[in-house]
């Protein structure tokens, strides 16, 4: 039997101890974060998950003196010893005696004189060092994921990631919601995220699909009379991967029975107050009294900002200038010419605007060089379709300088463009122009980079700034202009607002659903809707998308028959819990609140996943790979 461990038990955790301590016999379990010799007395930094406490081996206790001598950073050691007040320390720098007390350090006034120590276990030296600010890359950090996550900032986002966890199973129990699960292994449907594929081997020939989301098992849950569900759930997607983005996720899944979309609102705005006090300890009250989030129309969120997550931490919003150059016949300018003769001709509907001319204004005070402009298109070129931004910079009679468009435009146009965008002598004028898609993609990119640019919000992180809120009432329909074809715009069961119910056969353009986002500080965190539980208005819906009833039966049949076996209203959201602790944490990327993601490349560097499998394998499973290796 080891006297460690099996006789003295651990007393207290390393970021325990404080000056009240002092005098207490304590055990302390860690790792050697780091070694000092001071040709007498040895001072270690002993970690564990909840911080670091100094101990000092004194060679009067010889048995741990020559055993500290040989520890090195990463071993494991047990010791036993005395809590004391830290003395005086020789500063080299200051030449002279000065406090030991470390203010930085929350157990910095005491360290413990070592009576007895063990040795746990050795450690090969680390391929980087354990430290809370290391520029290591990535790569090497993933491979040896195990070590960088002995870090603190590492261990700290895991234990935001148990807060929120512990936040949200509080909650959502409280209010009357129970963890249900639901499989992983499940019917590919099209549409949607692209699915991961699993070969079922008691099916030859025949493949699962991994769940990119419980969306039909938690609908079928409402239909079995559950009333309120969630579940923290793991999702797959095969999607091209970001810094948002992960192949495998985890949601904060949400349904509810014989709800509007205002009651998921409020069940959400509460559940976010929770999470930030238990998480952060901050209350959120004080940012929203009515304890509330702001709701903005989605046609007014793509107008203003070119997307559906707006970050509103800052001003900068687009000015839509179609109407006005339409007017102007293209004020000169012969690209806008030709995108306002499309509409006067008929040949494009301004109800369904496939092409549109958006401004924004950088104003004078942010004082930007056209080098620094130079470099924000220069970031806008990764975008699909992004041909150039037209700038101009408004002089003080008004006219534009250092911009191609100054030579086309009319005196007119450029006038009433002016005071469209309120632009002042000084100011930076930026235009995008052609397929509505991009135009609004680029200029919400463009507009995020500004505020990073000029400071106004920083690289990443929240910078001490909380946004929140609901961007709502987005349309049912998406048109496809080639095709002349409506499509869903989210999927085929959400509920079209009531009002407009009446239009889905005459003009499917103003039908808007109740599908809501929840943003935070330019992030989706969240995404939910009321479900069409009615069949009569599910057909319309699905006539206007030119799906019949055969179709709609082969797509989505168990789900329309449950549906007609008594479904009750119902709705739900899912909060993306991994983007959720990037945000409060502050951190770059998902990778970062992840304990074991994947790289960019969907890899797993510290396992090397996925791996090539032998052919017996896959033969087993009636899967034969047609990739060839090229090296
Ligand atoms: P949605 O697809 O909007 O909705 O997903 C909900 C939230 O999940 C997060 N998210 C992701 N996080 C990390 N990596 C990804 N690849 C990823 N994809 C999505 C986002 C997003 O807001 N079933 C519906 C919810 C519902 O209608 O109830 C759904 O999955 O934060």
């Amino acid at each position: 039997m080891s006297r460690f461990i099996d006789e003295l038990k651990r007393t207290h955790r390393c970021g325990e101890l404080r000056a009240s301590d002092i005098d207490k016999e304590v055990v302390l379990f860690g790792w050697v974060a780091n070694r000092r010799d001071h040709g007498g007395l040895i001072f270690i930094d002993l970690r564990d998950r909840d911080g670091i406490t100094q101990i000092v081996f004194d060679p009067d206790e010889k048995s741990a003196h020559v055993l500290a001598e040989a520890t090195r950073p990463e071993w494991v050691i047990g010791i036993r010893g005395i809590v004391r007040a830290r003395g005086e320390q020789f500063s080299k720098k200051e030449g002279k005696l000065v406090s030991a007390v470390n203010a930085k350090l929350a157990t910095g006034g005491i360290e413990i004189l070592v009576k007895e120590a063990t040795i746990f276990n050795k450690a090969e030296t680390p391929p980087f060092e354990i430290n809370d600010e290391i520029d290591t890359r990535e790569e090497l950090r993933l491979t040896y994921r195990y070590l960088d996550l002995r870090r603190a900032p590492l261990q700290r986002a895991l234990r935001m990631r148990h807060e929120i966890n512990r936040a949200t199973r509080n909650y959502l129990s409280d209010a009357g919601c129970l963890e249900l699960e639901t499989p992983f292994l499940v019917k590919y449907t099209p549409g949607g995220a692209r699915n991961f594929l699993v070969p079922s081997r008691l099916s030859p020939g025949k493949f699962y699909a991994l769940a990119e989301s419980p969306q039909l098992y938690k609908q079928l849950f409402m239909v079995a009379g559950f009333d309120r569900y969630f579940q923290i759930v793991k999702c797959f997607r095969d999607e091209d991967l970001r810094v948002d983005r992960q192949p495998e996720f985890t949601q904060i899944d949400v349904e509810m029975s014989f709800v509007n979309q205002d009651d998921i609102f409020k069940l959400m705005e509460g559940l976010i107050f929770s999470v930030f006090k238990t998480a952060l300890g901050i209350d959120l009250q004080t940012l929203f009294p009515s304890g509330r989030f702001p709701q903005l129309p989605f046609a007014e969120s793509m107008d203003k900002y070119g997307n559906d997550k707006p970050d509103l931490r800052f001003g900068i919003e687009h000015t839509d200038l179609t109407d006005l150059i339409i007017e102007h016949k293209g004020g000169g300018v012969p690209f806008w010419a030709e995108l306002a003769d499309k509409y006067t001709s008929g040949t494009l509907r301004r109800e369904v605007p496939a092409e549109i001319i958006k401004a924004l204004v950088i104003p004078a005070s942010a004082n930007l060089s056209r080098p620094q402009a130079e470099e924000l298109e220069k970031g806008l070129k990764e975008i699909k379709g992004f041909k150039g931004l037209a700038r101009a910079k408004v002089a003080d009679d008004g006219s534009w300088t250092q911009s191609p468009l100054s030579k086309s435009i009319t005196p007119e146009a450029r006038i009433a463009i002016n005071e469209k965008l309120g632009a002042k002598p000084g100011d930076m004028l930026c235009f995008q122009f052609g397929r509505t898609a991009v135009v609004h993609t680029v200029m919400a990119k463009l507009r995020v980079d500004i505020a990073k640019k000029i400071g106004l919000i920083p690289e990443f992180g929240h910078g001490g700034k909380w946004n929140l809120l609901w961007v709502v009432n987005p349309p049912l329909f998406d048109y496809d202009e080639e095709s002349k074809t409506w499509s869903a715009a989210h999927h085929a069961f959400t509920r079209p607002v009531d009002e407009h119910v009446e239009l889905l056969e005459t003009d499917p353009a103003r039908v808007n659903c109740y599908r809501y986002d929840l943003v935070l500080n330019g992030f989706e965190i969240g995404g939910g809707s009321i479900r069409l539980h009615d069949p009569e208005v599910q057909s319309r819906v699905f006539a206007t998308l030119g799906i019949d009833a055969k179709d709609a039966h082969e797509k989505f049949g168990f789900l329309l028959d449950a549906l007609r076996s008594g479904a009750p209203p119902h709705g739900g959201i899912a909060i993306g819990m991994d983007r959720l602790a990037m945000l409060l944490t502050g951190a770059p990327t998902l990778r970062d609140v992840i304990p074991f993601p994947k790289t960019n490349q969907g890899t797993d560097q510290l396992t090397g996943a996925p791996v090539v499998v032998d052919a017996p394998q896959l033969a087993e499973l009636n899967v034969k790979s047609t990739f060839i290796a090229s090296t």
